[in-house]
């Protein structure tokens, strides 16, 4: 549910192992045609690759329903900007969030769409899905730091609550994820250390309400090669690091982000209140679809290797596209089907 730096190392190898085969053939196809081209990297190790907290664990692959809802109903996005944000950063993101409803399938493929379909597998105790349509509803600007430049879990909560007292903020129980973004020069309470980005719900004594929301950091100038790995990778100070891949929309932290808030949402329609999808038997603690995947990109990855992921000509690195001729590296997530990580630019 955290983002935490979790990466499973047996599962993993048991993905690496079960998708070896694919990936030759599908190299030698690509080869015939200009960029984009697959590759599957290897980097540097991860910062915090290996969390405690799931290590050696084995009931990860256990994801089981806990009857509470999904989000069923076309998903309304309530977006947050706290502090300092740039035109061309908001779009990178808007973009994303504008490609993954099913009408955007124009995208080339593998799309963005096509990703969250994955999510749209998971229903409720009723049988809906988790709707196939992601709109943003309204945005909201605090670029004044209402609540000081370092954010906690309680202050991040307050606000969503500003957002919603001062409208056209609505109070949208029923369809809405309240989605807080911070600048880079924001910092907030486990960031960095624990977490790159978290869901969870609002309290009724802190919001009046309580509505699920994410928040998701631009660790850019804070801990690129963890929060925005592989972009940055462990080794300098202030440089990328060796290895580090180029963004796909040249910004190491927004594009770091973009990964973040793709597997939070999906964590959050798939949990909204925390009593939906999760594995592991403790609830303060849960593993998510997209905890379940972090670090993996592509057929092929573990051990090291992101996956096969493609690489334009000007060697920037993505594995989805979205609209407008975008183009996103997101991390897989957890399909309840075919029991493995899945991404639409799979090569099996
Ligand atoms: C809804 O979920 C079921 C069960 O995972 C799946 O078989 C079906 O294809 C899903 N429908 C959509 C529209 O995603």
């Amino acid at each position: 549910m955290s983002g935490t730096f979790s990466l499973h190392l047996l599962l993993l190898l048991l993905l690496s192992l079960h998708s070896s085969s694919g990936s030759m053939a599908a190299l030698t196809t690509q080869t015939l045609d200009i960029p984009p081209q697959y590759y599957n990297p290897k980097l540097p190790a991860h910062a915090l690759s290996s969390s405690k907290k799931y290590e050696g664990s084995s009931d990860l692959v256990h994801l089981r329903y806990h009857m509470g809802p999904v989000l069923s109903s076309p998903i309304n996005i309530y977006l947050i900007w706290y502090g300092k944000w740039n035109p061309s950063q908001k779009l990178i993101i808007k973009d994303f969030l504008l490609s993954i409803s099913a009408n955007h399938r124009a995208a080339a493929s593998p799309s963005v769409s096509k990703w969250w379909s994955t999510a749209s597998l998971y229903t409720d105790q009723t049988g809906a899905n988790v709707s196939r349509t992601v709109l943003i509803a309204k945005e909201y600007v605090d670029q004044l730091y209402s609540q000081g430049t370092h954010l906690t879990r309680l202050s991040i909560q307050q606000v969503i609550g500003n957002a919603v007292k001062s409208a056209p903020f609505p109070v949208d129980h029923k369809n809405g994820i309240y989605l807080i973004l911070t600048s880079s020069d924001v910092t907030v309470q486990d960031f960095c250390r624990a977490v790159c980005g978290f869901h969870y719900f609002t309290f009724p004594s802190m919001v009046g309400y309580t509505l699920p929301y994410a928040w998701v950091g631009n660790s850019g100038k804070q801990c690129p090669e963890v929060c925005a790995y592989p972009f940055a990778t462990p080794g300098y100070m202030a440089g990328s690091g060796p290895g580090a891949l180029a963004p796909p929309n040249g910004d190491v932290g927004v594009d770091g982000m973009i990964s973040v808030i793709g597997h939070e949402l999906a964590e959050l329609s798939t949990n909204p209140l925390v009593n939906a999808w999760y594995a592991g038997e403790d609830p303060t603690a849960p593993t998510e679809i997209g905890d379940l995947c972090e670090g993996l990109y592509g057929t092929g990855g573990g051990g090291g290797y992101i996956g096969q992921v493609m690489r334009d000509g000007a060697g920037r690195t993505f594995n989805l596209n979205g609209r407008r001729g975008r183009r996103f590296l997101v991390q897989w997530i957890w399909s309840p089907i075919l029991k493995a990580c899945a991404g639409p630019n799979a090569l099996d």
